[in-house]
Parts: structure tokens; sequence; C-alpha cells
């Protein structure tokens, strides 16, 4: 296929290089000059320009039933025989309609905006006992101290997950994100451990558990309206419920931490916009905005060809992979001029951050909401906060992308 240029398919293999990690984005240009790329040895294709991406990522002849593709390659083999049964139920997030658009009908009764706008004060007041833990002598790093326990917390909250249990979640849930990048490692032609599988097995477990105690004595929790929520009479069976809870808490909680992390980072790298925050907190919303696009937290969207279609000229056969480089669309100068500046005073911002379509993010009023919280505090608390380290360290997750630390020096706390 003439798509394929051995150069680029070459970049895609860097991306892997631990060296890039903290800014992917020049080796995201040099494949967005030679348009959506051909890997033959998967098969995939990459995308990167912003309208391709956006346009796909309504495509429906792209299934998100990627489970289907990755068969063997997730590990099939090492699934213990006392797997618990949930563990096996798909998420709405790997399903195609008609049963993605049941599901996901089910948990948005339970998962409105009127939820999310109730959960402001308490988000706020935890934002701020967080930060009366800064101590101005100390280096404070911001990913350990706010940007992790904020969101697995709030999410665990929602759900009604007991308060003694929620450290399991912060293990587990980290465990799990390398299951997340596996099909990016097999485009690259490595291997991907199999070490996600026993916390996702643990998770499924704990859930399973947790759902039979609020059987019998619900609470005022996301779990119990779940277990209760019917439309028509229509129900999530025990197996949809539990991997749907799980669901929540992976994506409720590894994603809004890279938002946080990145949005100070890029405010503490544009002082200007930081101070402005500290006296306009109004700015949130727009540094919100910018940061999904100028730094996103979710790095791409996979999807499998049911369907030969073409993208551009490329086309693709029935079962090819189909990775979509959110995070390369989003620095398209096609889409936004001067894309490599973090400007939140842009007249427009555009972005794919939380996908397009009919898998567009449950999450994203609640993300929106803790990210303008804890970008305003901290601009508004630590007045005097410089950057220890520029490049901070990263995780080493592909897809999910933000540091793993951030360590500031205070100076004066409010
Ligand atoms: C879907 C990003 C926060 C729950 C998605 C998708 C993206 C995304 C890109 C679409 C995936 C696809 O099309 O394949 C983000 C980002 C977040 C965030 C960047 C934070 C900044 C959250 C939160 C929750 C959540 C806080 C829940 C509490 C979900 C769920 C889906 C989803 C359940 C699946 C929707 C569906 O398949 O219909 N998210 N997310 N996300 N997100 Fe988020």
């Amino acid at each position: 296929m003439s798509q394929f240029h051995p150069a680029t398919a070459t970049s895609f293999t860097r991306l892997l290089d631990p060296a890039v990690r903290h800014d992917p984005y020049p080796v995201y240009a040099e494949l967005r000059r030679d348009g959506p790329l051909w890997l033959p040895h998967m098969p995939a294709a990459v995308v990167t320009g912003y309208e391709d991406c956006a346009r796909l990522l309504r495509e429906p002849r792209l299934s998100s039933e990627r489970w289907r593709f990755e068969g063997a390659a997730a590990g099939e083999d090492a699934i213990p025989w006392d797997a618990p049964s949930s563990f096996f139920q798909p998420s709405f997030l790997s399903l195609d309609p008609p049963d993605h658009t049941r599901l996901r009908g089910l948990v948005a009764r339970a998962f409105g905006q009127a939820t999310v706008a109730r959960l402001a004060p308490g988000i706020e007041a935890l934002v701020d006992r967080l930060l009366d833990r800064v101590d101005e002598a100390d280096e404070f790093d911001v990913m350990a101290g706010l940007a992790y326990p904020l969101p697995v917390t709030i999410i665990c909250r929602m759900l009604g997950v007991p308060v003694e249990d929620e450290a399991l979640f912060h293990t587990w849930s980290a465990g799990l994100t390398r299951f997340m990048e596996g099909l990016a490692f097999a485009a690259a032609g490595r291997e991907n451990d199999l070490d996600w599988l026993p916390n996702l097995l643990e998770m499924h477990r704990y859930v399973e558990e947790l759902i039979a105690v609020r059987r019998t004595a619900p609470e005022d929790d996301l779990i119990s309206a779940l277990i209760a929520v019917e439309d028509g009479g229509d129900r999530l069976t025990p197996d949809e419920l539990a991997s749907t809870i799980v669901l929540l808490l992976v994506t409720g909680h590894e994603t809004t931490v890279n938002l946080i992390g990145n949005g100070y980072l890029a405010l503490l790298r544009n002082r200007e916009h930081l101070d402005r925050l500290r006296t306009e907190p109004a700015m949130a919303e727009s540094v919100v905005e910018e940061t999904l696009r100028y730094d996103p937290p979710v790095q791409m969207a996979v999807r499998v060809a049911a369907e030969p279609i073409e993208v551009g000229t490329l086309p693709l056969p029935r079962n090819s992979l189909v990775f979509l480089l959110l995070g390369a669309a989003h620095r398209d100068p096609a889409a936004h001029p001067d894309p490599d500046r973090f400007d939140p005073t842009r007249p427009e911002i555009r972005h794919l951050a939380f996908g397009l379509g009919h898998h567009y993010c449950i999450g994203a009023p609640l993300a929106r909401l803790q990210g303008r919280l804890a970008l305003t505090r901290l601009a508004q608390r630590l007045v005097d906060a410089e950057l220890v380290l520029d490049p901070p360290p990263y995780r080493e997750n592909l897809n999910l992308h933000g540091p793993s630390a951030l360590h500031v020096t205070c100076g004066d706390v409010i």
C-alpha cells in the first residue's frame, strides 16, 4: 500500500521511547506531515489530522468492539478459572450500538449533569483540605498531593465505595493503565506484559461484593442508583452492573489526574495565565478547555474497521485497527492557528479530548468541574509556586499522558 512510509512508521515506534514521553508533539508533527499512515504488520492505520479524527470518531463502520480484535493478545490464557463473571462482560466503552446504546442510556440516567453540579461544594472543600497540608518550607508534589487523591476520592464517594477502601482503588487503577496501552505496544511490535490482570480481577471481585451489600442495604449513592435503574422494564444484569462500575472507577480517576497535572504544568510555564486565573476565576473554563486541547490527558482513541473503509486515500481492509491520535489532531495547524502555543484566550478552542459521537465521555462535566476547581485553588493559594524540575518525570503510559510527579517550591501559601 503506497501510504506505508518506513520513516513515518519508525516515528510511530519512537512514541514508545521514554525520552519523548514528556513531549510527543514533535513526533506527532512528523507523523501528520504524511497524512494517515498504514502499519502493514498489524494491520493498522494511524490518523493524525483534526478533521480526519473528528470524522472517524463518528464513523459507524468503525467499531469500538476492539476486544474482538485483541483476542489472544489480551492474555486469555492467563485468566484464572475462578475469574469473577463480570470480568468477561465488556463495558459499554467497548461495545457498539445497540448494546452500547442500551447500557449507556441506563447509566446516563444516574450520571446526569444535575448530580455533578451538586458535587461542587464537596469538591472545592476537598481541594482546600488537600492544599491545607502544603508545608511552605517544603517542596509540594502536586500529583501526589492533589491530582491523584482528588478524582479517586470523588468517584469513590459518588459510587459509594467506603472511605477506608479508597486506597485500594488507587493501587488497582494505577495497575490497570498498562492494560489500556496494550494495543499501542502491539502496533509497535512490542510485547505488553499482563501485570494489570491481577488488579483488574481484584477490582471486579471487590465491586461484585459491594453490589451484593448494596442490594440488601441501599444507600444514597450511584451503586444503589444503578442497581435500581430501570427503563421501560429494562435493567442492568449483575455482570453489566459490575463491569459498568469498574469502568466508571477507572475512567473517572486516571484521566482527570492528567487534566490537573497537565493544566498546572502549562500554567507554571505560562505565568501570565496563572496570574490572571488567580484574580479572574472565570478564566478557569478556558484554561481547562485549552489544556484539553494543548496537552490532552487521553492521547488516542482506538477503533476496528467493521467494514472496509477509506481514510482519505488510504483504503482500510475490514478488521484493521485505527489509532486516532487526538494529541496530534489538536496540534494540527489546519485546525488551530499557532497550535503549539498554550493560549486560553484563543477566540475558539476546539478539541476532541472527550471523543465525539456515541462514545462521547459521560464524565466530561465531572472532569471539567474538578479541573476548574483544582486549577483555580492552586493559582489562588500557591501564589509563589515555582517548578522544581522542567520537564518533570512522566508516567510511562502512552495513552494516558501526564507527569508522574510535579514538584513545586511553594513560598507563601494562602
Ligand atoms: C469515554 C476522555 C473523564 C467516564 C471517554 C472518551 C474519551 C474520554 C476520549 C471516548 C473514548 C472513545 O471514543 O473510545 C476523558 C478525559 C477525561 C475523562 C480526557 C478527564 C479529563 C472521565 C470521568 C469519567 C469518565 C471523570 C467518569 C466518572 C467515561 C466513560 C466513557 C468515557 C464511562 C465511555 C463512554 C461511552 O463509551 O459511551 N472519555 N474522560 N471519563 N469516559 Fe471519559
